[in-house]
């Protein structure tokens, strides 16, 4: 009797679980056809958001001491947002996916690169304003497509340190060495940009113009097979640079914008000269910025 009664102890007590899980689902459906419905969800729904903002305050507070950027932040992506960026790339670029990966682990293993940032970086005179750690977020997009595409001339906006230029310009050493040189031309209004790209050999394949974009662009005397806009990101600039550089355009080009999650210039832009588009968010990883993206018509 005692033996049984232990046997049938965890089958009465399962059973009598499963019996209030039922009635509570039974309830939850019914109360949800009611009016109290909102009131009832609400415990769930607070709980859901405070777990989410609880992240981003935890990164934030992270952030605040660790990091010293004050804009042009820079991060990891999550591994999930990488996987995202190789399709993007290889999708757009018509090459598989493994290529592209190869592509993006040639820059993040490029040890003479991250040196010459780290010690650059150090050494800068706005290092206040700077971090020590090497991160390229969605740049590792950028130099997959230029290895991809073996552009002779890329045309950048926007400069800030140089980290997109010297990027650039590590793909476009690469290419050189498979027999397919290029030069990347970088537009900044600042005349203190670009001290990351003043360095050989990096500086050997980069053409730093100070100026307005839209000027330098209208001065440009070599068609541009690469163009991507990182300088004043409000739409009306955006839009000026596009429409600036359509004509310096070679047969065949790229353009790409790291404005894709603000606006739908380069979507637009697209529509109106015939090309397709499409656009990447990225990811970042442990940062409270929800990160930028990537926009290419071709
Ligand atoms: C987001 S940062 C560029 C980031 C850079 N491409 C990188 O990969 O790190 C924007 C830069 O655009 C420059 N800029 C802003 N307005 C500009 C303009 N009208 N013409 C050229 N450069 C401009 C700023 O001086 C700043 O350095």
């Amino acid at each position: 009797m005692h033996i049984l009664t232990k046997k049938l102890f965890p089958l009465t007590f399962a059973w009598t679980w499963y019996e209030a899980a039922v009635d509570a689902t039974q309830l939850r459906r019914a109360i949800a056809r009611t009016p109290l419905a909102p009131v009832a969800a609400f415990p769930k729904r607070l709980a859901r958001v405070a777990r989410h903002d609880a992240k981003v305050l935890r990164a934030s507070a992270r952030w605040l001491v660790t990091s010293r950027e004050h804009h042009n932040y820079t991060y990891e992506l999550t591994k999930l947002s990488r996987h995202h960026l190789t399709w993007f790339v290889s999708v757009v670029c018509d090459i598989p996916v493994k290529q592209v990966r190869g592509y993006v682990a040639e820059i993040e293993s490029d040890d003479v690169l991250r040196r010459h940032i780290e010690q650059a970086t150090a050494t800068a005179a706005r290092r206040g304003l700077a971090d020590k750690k090497v991160r390229y977020a969605r740049r590792v997009g950028w130099y997959a497509f230029v290895r991809a595409t073996r552009p002779g001339h890329i045309v950048e906006t926007g400069v800030d340190k140089g980290l997109g230029s010297v990027v650039l310009a590590s793909a476009l050493l690469r290419n050189a060495q498979e027999g397919h040189p290029g030069r990347v031309t970088s537009l900044d209004i600042n005349p203190e940009a670009g001290y990351l790209a003043r360095v050989a050999p990096w500086s050997e394949v980069v053409d730093l113009v100070i100026g307005d974009s839209i000027a330098s662009i209208g001065a440009l005397d070599r068609p541009v097979d690469l163009f991507l806009h990182d300088s004043d990101h409000s739409r009306a600039h955006e839009k000026r640079e596009f429409d600036a550089v359509e004509p310096k355009l070679a047969p065949g080009a790229i353009l790409l914008t790291d404005n894709v999650t603000s606006t739908n210039v380069l979507a637009e832009h697209a529509e109106r000269t015939g090309r397709r588009f499409l656009a990447y968010r990225e990811s970042p990883a442990n940062h409270w910025y929800p990160g930028d993206g990537i926009g290419v018509a071709w």
